[in-house]
């Protein structure tokens, strides 16, 4: 197990929960690179021991911090990103310089200092499936982004395993499907719905609401993540996933129920432009391999510790509130 981990994107969502995970389940030392942008939130590193913990501030895609960075660590968890969609259709270009030209300057400081690296990515890259489609993504699925966002990770992660083969760096890829819980940015579905009602409105969904996803929880990735930097193969790819696949008016509905809000207080609004209609996990590889198990039992086990974690945790959410809900107003979400 690798005792100097570096998290780039330790400040977001996924990256805070996972930079206390590795506090907490090993003995590591962890130091999060984060450019700070809208997305992140430093006030979920607050309070981490000063002695096992630190944040430097800075751009993934700036080798003069990223070159000495990688040089201390044992190990790299790639996580920086631009990551929403409906931000990605607005402005592709921080989605470009940060996934992509983020990526390769952080492969060429691990090539250069041997460090073992570890990719984080999105079941996004593989494009959609049919609504009835039995089938599901598995580590073969062929690459077919379809958005901004998608497509930026799809390069990434060609990057990756083009060094692995080119250069012979040491590293593994992860491909994981849709998460929630703590500390996600209220633009996201979950957040977006639990802090409006909330507020005592009526939550948004895109077009018929029949879109599906596949939902885990941001401590079940986590853990997957953990469990391939310490045990998987060099060179592999995981799909991490749950069994969580749900429709997005499904999603909606048990938020409401759970809330204690009529089941159909739902507004249907304007579709989200060349929208993914559905995406699914085969995760077997990584069960079968790593012997990985989701903790939570359901989607709704662990929306309801989302909801109370959201009630709990309005100070850190109301400041990004108003001005994301401007941003959705603008274009009609
Ligand atoms: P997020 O938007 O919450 O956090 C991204 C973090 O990266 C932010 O703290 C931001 O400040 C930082 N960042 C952005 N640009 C940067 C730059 N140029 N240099 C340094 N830091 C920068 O995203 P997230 O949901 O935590 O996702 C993290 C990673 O996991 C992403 O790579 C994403 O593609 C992937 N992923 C996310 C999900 C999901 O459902 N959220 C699912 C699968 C994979
Ligand atoms: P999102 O959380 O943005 O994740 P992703 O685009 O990576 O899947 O959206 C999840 C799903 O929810 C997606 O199908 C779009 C839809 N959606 C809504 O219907 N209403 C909303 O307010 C948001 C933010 C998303």
């Amino acid at each position: 197990m690798p005792q100097r981990i570096l998290v780039t994107g330790g400040a977001g969502f996924i990256g805070c929960n996972l930079v206390r995970h590795l506090l907490e389940r090993t003995d590591a030392s962890v130091t999060a690179l984060d450019k700070l942008t809208y997305a992140a939130s430093p006030a979920a590193l607050d309070g981490l021991p000063a002695d096992r913990f630190r944040l430097v501030v800075g751009d993934v895609a700036d080798a003069g911090v990223v070159d000495p960075l990688v040089a201390e660590h044992d190990a790299v968890v790639h996580l920086a990103a631009e990551s929403h969609n409906d931000n990605a259709l607005v402005d592709p270009a921080p989605f470009v310089h940060t996934n992509l030209i983020g990526t390769f300057t952080l492969l060429e400081a691990v090539r250069r200092y041997d460090v073992r690296l570890h990719h984080v990515s999105t079941d996004e890259v593989y494009g959609d499936l049919a609504l009835e489609d039995p089938q599901r993504f598995t580590e073969d699925a062929p690459y077919r982004p379809s958005s901004p966002y998608s497509a930026s990770k799809a390069g990434a992660d060609h990057l990756v395993r083009a060094w692995v083969r080119s250069f012979g760096i040491r590293a593994t890829v992860s491909v994981c499907s849709n998460n929630y819980g703590p500390w996600q940015h209220v633009e996201k579905l979950v957040p977006r719905q639990v802090t409006t009602i909330l507020d005592g409105g009526r939550p948004r969904v895109y077009g018929t609401g029949s879109h599906v996803r596949d939902w885990i929880h941001v401590e079940d990735h986590n853990a997957a993540v953990l469990a391939v930097l310490e045990r998987g193969t060099v060179g592999e790819t995981y799909l991490i996933g749950a069994d969580g696949e749900r429709s997005n008016l499904d999603v909606v509905r048990t938020i409401l129920r759970l809330m204690g809000r009529p089941e159909d207080d739902i507004d249907l609004v304007a579709d989200r432009p060349g929208h993914d209609l559905r995406y699914a996990i085969d995760a077997s590889r990584l069960r079968a391999d790593l012997g990985w198990r989701p903790s939570y039992d359901g989607l709704e086990a662990g929306l309801r510790t989302t909801i109370a974690w959201y009630e709990a945790n309005e100070a850190w959410w109301r400041p990004a509130k108003a001005a994301t809900e401007a941003a959705y107003a603008a274009r009609g979400q």
